[in-house]
């Protein structure tokens, strides 16, 4: 009977048959362990000489890594095994025998496994972090679904430029200048003015020179945006949703946090409500551990971000940021015009911001009045205007990253290993 690895619990002391890769394989003269894997699923089979065909024993001691085969064995229960069960195997037929391997089980450096990105997904670890961004993906739908939203796809050419100016990509339009889309919010709040609450999930892009462990070029983000929602209303919707895709990890995805060495302690404590802390604050608790280097009005960098997140064990929010850090389209503070209804959502364990919020201005003078400051052209965002001319209401959203929160729940150092084809400063190979 046909099986694939993770459904191999389903046929404890049966015979199987299941497409697979070798992964790796070790053997003696007598038994040669075969580590195989199909996608779902990474197991053990065992073939012993004695036990099996002259020519199937021939077949495991010659095979090469990543030779594509169907093996057929008995399924056996094995505590101790990662997945818990094993394979007695008692068949081998090799579909292609695959040559000189470029990913061996040695060390290899990065730039080597980088170039080699096609093939190095195949690995257990590469494995575990896509099946956990994976479950990050699915717990989100779940997550906004159950919470009555609307899942809306902003375009990726556009117009217009919400996060600023300089980190943009331009593209010929026909005869028009285009950008991909850095951000899809201001669509999202047009239709968050048709459907009330929306969410997108989709690739945005930034031309950003930065070469740090936190900066794709091409990332994934999912935006929620919310009609009559003030600032703190779109803060617990952040904390009750971050909360939600670290436990739905944490419950679907103990073997792939086990493969990655992952000290699911710590995520155990991400459950909402999570603390907030204001700029103001954030940067006396700087000075206070000796960063004389930022000042008021300074925006903070990754040490400061860590530094912030090592006085708590849950995610941060650092409210009220300076008007000036933020883009245009920020809710002033009603008391304060110096800072705004803002927030960065910080992880844990020096990840950094995970995600960025605020309330929308809704007032039309004041929106109008800010895109003039900011130098924007007035007829790309002529229609983002009317929104506040045909019943604007109060409206809140923030935009999540994906690969940074892949990386802060799996533990890896790097967004490179969070994405599948990383797009990175001065890499589109693959
Ligand atoms: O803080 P950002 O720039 O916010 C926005 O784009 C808003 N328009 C979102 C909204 O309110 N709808 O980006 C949001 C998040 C960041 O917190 C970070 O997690 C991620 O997107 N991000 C990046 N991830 C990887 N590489 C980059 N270069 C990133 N830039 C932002
Ligand atoms: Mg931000």
């Amino acid at each position: 009977m046909k099986s694939t690895i993770a459904e191999v619990y389903k046929h404890v002391g049966e015979e199987v048959k299941i497409g697979a890769w070798l992964a790796n394989k070790r053997s003696s003269g007598k038994i040669a362990f075969l580590q195989l894997r199909d996608g779902t699923g990474f197991i053990q089979g065992v073939v012993v000489k004695n036990e099996v065909a002259e020519e199937v024993f021939q077949a495991a001691k010659s095979v090469t890594q990543e030779s594509s085969l169907y093996v057929t064995g008995v399924v056996q229960k094995d505590e101790r095994s990662p997945l818990g069960y094993e394979l007695t195997v008692k068949g081998i037929e090799i579909i292609q025998l695959a040559s000189d391997y470029p990913i061996t089980p040695k060390e290899h450096g990065t730039e080597f496994l980088m170039d080699n990105r096609h093939l190095w997904l195949r690995s257990k670890r590469q494995h575990a972090v896509m099946k956990i961004r994976n479950e990050i993906i699915r717990s989100t739908y779940e997550f906004f679904n159950n919470a009555g939203f609307v899942k809306v796809d902003p375009p990726i050419l556009t117009g217009s430029a919400p996060e600023g100016t300089t980190e943009l990509f331009h593209t010929q339009y026909f005869d028009e200048e285009a950008y991909l889309s850095q951000s899809g919010q201001l669509y999202l709040e047009a239709a968050a003015m048709a459907l009330g609450k929306v969410f997108s999930f989709g690739p945005t892009f930034r031309a950003e020179k930065s070469k740090t462990r936190r900066h794709l070029i091409e990332f994934w983000m999912i935006e929620p945006e919310m009609a009559f929602a003030n600032h703190e209303e779109s803060l617990v919707v952040q904390e009750e949703y971050v909360s939600h895709i670290v436990q739905s990890v944490l419950k679907n995805c103990q073997l792939e946090l086990k493969t990655l060495g992952r000290d699911t302690a710590k995520l155990e404590k991400i459950t909402a409500p999570f603390p907030r802390i204001t700029y103001d604050d954030a940067l006396k608790l700087l000075h206070e551990k000796g960063f004389n280097d930022v000042e008021w009005g300074d925006d903070f960098g990754a040490p400061h971000e860590t530094a912030i997140a090592e006085s708590y064990d849950k995610p941060v929010f650092i409210i009220h940021y300076p008007t000036e850090l933020k883009p245009f389209y920020m809710q002033p503070h009603p008391e304060r015009d110096d800072v705004v209804l803002c927030a960065d959502m910080i992880a844990p364990e020096g990840y950094g911001e995970i995600i960025g919020g605020s309330e929308r201005i809704y007032d039309y003078e004041l929106l109008k009045k800010r895109i003039e400051e900011h130098n924007l052209p007035e007829e790309a965002y002529n229609w983002y205007l009317e929104l506040r001319k045909y019943g604007s209401v109060p409206h809140s959203g923030f935009g999540l990253g994906l690969e940074r929160t892949v990386a802060w729940i799996s533990g890896v150092e790097h967004v490179r290993e969070t994405i599948p084809f990383p797009r990175l400063l001065n890499r589109l190979y693959p």
